[in-house]
């Protein structure tokens, strides 16, 4: 083995969990689901994992010498995955007192128009990317800004940290500031120059981005679904039924459809790959359509909440055959921590009778959320081959989880408190692409 080779080797030795298919819904996950090894091992080489099983049957076929680096007492889980959210908007999360529409005009297209600035960008990009590693993500798909800049600057920074990411250049030519709008032409040139740049390179991949309906024409939506036509390998996502003054708006705007989800249908818009953030106020026979596409339901709990938008009813998208996936959707969004939205998902789930158990949460936070997204080739489990993006749980993390982690009588029981008493102080280590990328500060004693 060469020096190189031997630097991109390591063994990691712990708990280990791994979802090898939907749990379903039930308090006991559905047999062959999971994958849970109290003594695991992963070999990882380059950015993969070569191979994974229980430590002792490993060790013998493990290189003589290789260091294992100890995760004993911790739970080891692929990388989590953020089906939606705006890294533009990292610095007005929390902003007071306003529901969608408002909040859009007086904190966030203000500062998205800041973006048309490398250097803020930039600025912005590196802190969101720290952020996402300290809570144990490790993929996303990203909404950046109407400013090619924001989206170059973007997959720079990810391709120098090694993640895939998805991304893309907003696209929205009215209804805005005129800092923030393109026209049709410039967006379709714009996105195809970023395509050819940046799909496809190392793990990134692009996503086209129609903001909402309400801030594209219908020429800018039909061009969208042109590109969408010529080239189906990309990602497309938006925002689809989010608050009551936005679906009037569009009804008001395009009256010529059906319905909301009738305007992406038009131009085109609604595939596999396709991602509609929020989705909650549908009927069914909405959920069926996007169904039959294939398409993807963002569920973000902590936006929804924090905007004021209503209750996701996960339970009526399961009915329909709608896949749904989790996101943070920051900065409508108050916290871009994985488990922060898993808490939040199940305190919505509570108050429609339909709470979420810790594996169905997880196996969405994990593979549920990479099939959903194309990307289970790649990412969402840890097996041979899969790419080595992963996070390693601290169930002793601060004093209070320790004592509740104490009394938990099994692995259900455990995830659960992780998800409703976990933070960014509960990820110990985030690798990625086969590279440690975050090591938790442990304090330092008091003097
Ligand atoms: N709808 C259109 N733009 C946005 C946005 O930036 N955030 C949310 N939550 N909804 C939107
Ligand atoms: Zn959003």
């Amino acid at each position: 083995m060469t020096e190189a080779q031997q630097q991109r080797t390591h063994v990691l030795r712990g708990p280990l969990l791994s979802f090898l298919n939907d749990p379903g819904e039930g308090d006991s996950p559905d047999p062959g689901s999971v994958l849970h090894l109290e003594d695991g091992a992963i070999w990882i080489e380059g950015g993969h994992i070569r191979a994974i099983g229980d430590y002792r049957e490993l060790a013998p076929s493990l290189p003589q010498g290789i260091e294992v680096v100890d995760y004993s007492g911790k739970l080891m889980m692929p990388g989590f995955i953020d089906s939606h959210v705006h890294y533009v908007q990292l610095d007005i999360m929390a902003s007071y007192g306003r529901q969608l529409l408002d909040w859009l005009n007086e904190y966030t297209f203000p500062e998205e128009c800041r973006f048309a600035q490398q250097a803020h960008a930039e600025n912005v990009a590196e802190a969101f990317l720290d952020e996402q590693l300290r809570v144990g993500t490790t993929t996303a798909q990203v909404f950046c800004t109407s400013h090619p800049v924001s989206v170059d600057t973007f997959f720079a920074a990810a391709r120098q940290r090694g993640l895939r990411m998805l991304a893309g250049k907003v696209l929205m030519d009215r209804n805005a500031p005129e800092g923030l709008t393109d026209t049709v032409a410039d967006g379709i040139r714009d996105s195809e120059r970023l395509i050819g740049d940046w799909h496809g390179k190392d793990r990134l991949g692009y996503t086209l981005t129609p903001r909402f309906a309400p801030t594209s024409t219908a020429a800018q939506l039909d061009a969208t679904g042109g590109i969408l036509r010529n080239a189906p390998d990309l990602h497309l996502q938006t925002h689809l039924s989010e608050n009551q003054g936005e679906i009037a708006w569009v009804a008001e705007l395009f009256p010529d459809c059906q319905d909301y989800l009738g305007v992406y249908e038009r131009y085109g818009l609604v595939g596999p790959r396709s991602t509609f953030a929020h989705g909650i106020h549908l009927t069914q026979e909405m959920r069926n359509r996007l169904a039959a596409a294939g398409a993807n339901v963002a569920f973000c709990p902590t936006s929804n909440l924090f905007l004021g938008s209503g209750l996701f009813d996960r339970q009526a998208c399961r009915d329909a055959g709608l896949n749904t996936t989790l996101a943070s959707d920051v900065g409508g969004g108050t916290d871009l921590s994985g488990l922060a939205t898993l808490k939040a998902a199940y305190q919505v789930g509570q108050l429609l009778g339909q709470p979420l158990t810790a594996w169905q949460g997880f196996y969405r936070l994990t593979l549920g959320n990479a099939r959903a997204l194309h990307l289970d080739a790649h990412i969402g489990s840890l097996r041979a081959g899969a790419e080595a993006d992963i996070v390693v749980l601290d169930p002793r993390a601060t004093p209070l989880l320790e004592r509740r982690s104490a009394r938990t009588r099994n692995l259900a029981e455990q995830l659960f408190a992780l998800m409703m008493l976990g933070d960014d102080r509960t990820v110990f280590a985030t690798w990625a692409n086969g590279r440690c990328v975050h090591r938790r500060q442990t304090p330092a004693p008091l003097a």
